[in-house]
């Protein structure tokens, strides 16, 4: 089968097309034949070799979120998932393949008009926004601010909010033409990166950048409001992160991190489940920035450099 893999720790140009050897899929796993894969940024980072000491070594294939059909299984697998278009979580790696091996507990079949593409636009994304929602106690009438808001997270985490009755939802962003785009997905007031152009103060921010820039936005939680980091696209925060919650000590705050890795399988199943119902009439709308065939991987990698990317870069292995 072909894959894409990282043949040299480091930019995009280090990734290549290969040819290996079909997966067999073990006990409580499916092989799945692909349609569409998810480009993240956590692949960036495992191919610039920063994650090496975390055992991802040169010719690591790629990929977690995929959708296809489901060609075998492996032993204990309900074998009535053969033929099925689903979606599926395989892991950090091994997703940008024309053959992916998954977790049967990660499936989420694909009924209805939902196509593979926005399955794995909405799918991880969508959980996270959902989760990352629920960690901060967001209620109806609340306002909320999205730090991050272009990218996967972001995007859906702006739509869940304004579909879970936010008062008022704010977004970052770097420029005023991704701006409008967000206001189109629901989005009220449109702020800068350095969070510039806010009108008050929000009940729950929900943060995918971190960074340095994170504890200046501390002032901009209302008394009781709550901060979740989803992610941290630019960074960890600075060392006197602490210190600087710790001043904002009268105004009862809350900060917590969020991973998914948390939720339990048949939660996220449960929820990613219900948003594709959700798009599919038409409540929520997956953004999908380009499809590129998988043997294009470098450019899509070289697109998510470039910061061009709004929304979800997906490769295919259909032929157009
Ligand atoms: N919590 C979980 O379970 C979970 C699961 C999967 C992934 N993640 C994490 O989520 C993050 C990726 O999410 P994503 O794909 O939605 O994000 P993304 O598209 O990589 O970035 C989101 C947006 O942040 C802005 N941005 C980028 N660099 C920035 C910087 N240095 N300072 C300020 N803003 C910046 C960009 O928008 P503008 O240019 O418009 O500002 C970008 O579109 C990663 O950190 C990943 O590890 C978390």
């Amino acid at each position: 089968m072909k894959a894409v893999a990282v043949q040299v720790f480091g930019g995009p140009e280090g990734l290549a097309v290969v040819d290996l050897p079909d997966p067999r899929p073990g006990r409580g796993q499916v092989l799945i034949a692909t349609e569409a894969i998810g480009v993240g940024g956590v692949d960036a980072v495992i191919r610039s070799g920063a994650l090496a000491a975390y055992g991802f070594v040169e010719g690591h294939v790629l990929g977690g979120e995929i959708a296809g059909t489901v060609t075998a299984v492996g032993s204990g697998v309900d074998g009535s998932w053969v033929g099925m278009r689903v979606w599926a979580f395989a892991g950090v790696g091994g997703g940008y393949a024309e053959l992916v091996i998954a977790p049967d507990v990660t499936l989420v079949p694909l009924l209805g008009d939902i196509s593979a593409i926005d399955a794995v636009t909405l799918g991880s994304s969508g959980a996270v926004a959902h989760f990352g929602l629920r960690h901060a106690r967001f209620a109806p009438g609340e306002s909320v601010l999205v730090r991050g808001a272009a990218g996967g997270i972001g995007i859906m985490t702006v739509q869940l909010a304004v579909r879970g009755g936010a008062s008022a939802v704010a977004v970052t962003t770097s420029s005023a033409e991704r701006g409008d785009r967000l206001r189109e997905l629901g989005a009220t007031q449109v702020l800068d990166r350095a969070g510039g152009g806010g009108e008050a103060g929000y009940d729950v921010i929900i943060d995918v950048v971190a960074g340095a820039g994170l504890p200046s936005f501390f002032a901009k939680l209302n008394p009781n409001g709550r901060m979740v980091a989803v992610g941290a696209v630019a960074g960890d925060p600075p060392a006197d992160f602490g210190a600087q919650l710790f001043a904002a000590f009268q105004r009862s705050m809350s900060f917590a991190t969020f991973s998914g890795a948390t939720v339990s399988d048949a939660d996220r199943r449960g929820v990613i489940a219900e948003l594709f119902a959700a798009a599919g009439r038409g409540e929520v709308r997956p953004v999908v920035h380009e499809v590129l065939p998988l043997d294009q991987a470098v450019l899509a990698h070289q697109k998510m450099a470039a910061g061009e990317v709004f929304g979800r870069i997906v490769l295919t292995t259909i032929a157009s």
